[in-house]
C-alpha cells in the first residue's frame, strides 16, 4: 500500500491533490473502514481536509476528541471502542473504532490522518506501523512542496 501511495503522489505538487488522492488510495486499500481523511491545523484548530466517506465535522479544537488529542500530543491515537471514550467527537453513529496519526511537517503538526471503522477494535499495532509510514510519505511530500514554493 505504501509503495502505491509513494508512486501515486510522486509527481503531484499540489496540497489538495496529494491529500485527496492519498485519502482515496487508503480508503480503497484498507479493509473494513468507513471514513478516511485529513484534518489540517489552521489558526490553532483543526479544519476538515480532503476525505472519503460521509460528510464530517468541520472544526475540531486542539485537545478535543481523538483528532485534537493526536494533534496536541503528536502521538498516534487508537480507540478500540469509541462508544466508551469520553473525549470523543462523534461524527458518524456507525463508527465504532478509530485510529488517528499525526502529520509532522518540518517538525510541526501540520494535521492528522483520521481513519474510522464500524468494527470494534479494528486497528492493530501493525496498522499503526503501516499508517505512520503512510503519514511519513505524505509529510515528506508536503515538505518538498513547501521548499519549492519558498524558492
Ligand atoms: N471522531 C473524531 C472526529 C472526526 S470523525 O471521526 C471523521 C474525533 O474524535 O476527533
Amino acid at each position: 500500500m505504501n509503495k502505491a501511495l509513494e508512486s501515486l503522489i510522486s509527481d503531484t505538487y499540489d496540497e489538495v491533490a496529494i491529500l485527496a488522492n492519498a485519502a482515496s488510495l487508503l480508503y480503497d486499500y484498507l479493509e473494513d473502514v468507513n471514513w478516511v481523511g485529513f484534518y489540517l491545523v489552521k489558526d490553532y484548530r483543526l479544519v476538515l481536509g480532503p476525505f472519503q466517506g460521509k460528510p464530517a465535522c468541520v472544526y475540531i479544537e486542539l485537545g478535543k476528541g481523538a483528532c485534537g488529542t493526536c494533534a496536541e500530543t503528536k502521538e498516534t491515537v487508537i480507540l478500540e471502542n469509541v462508544k466508551t471514550v469520553d473525549n470523543y467527537i462523534s461524527c458518524h453513529d456507525e463508527t465504532n473504532s478509530e485510529i488517528v496519526v499525526p502529520l509532522i511537517v518540518n517538525n510541526k503538526v501540520y494535521g492528522v490522518l483520521d481513519i474510522d471503522s464500524t468494527t470494534i477494535n479494528r486497528f492493530t499495532q501493525q496498522d499503526k506501523i503501516l499508517l505512520e509510514e503512510s503519514a511519513k510519505i505524505i509529510s515528506k511530500k508536503l515538505e518538498t512542496l513547501i521548499a519549492k514554493s519558498s524558492t
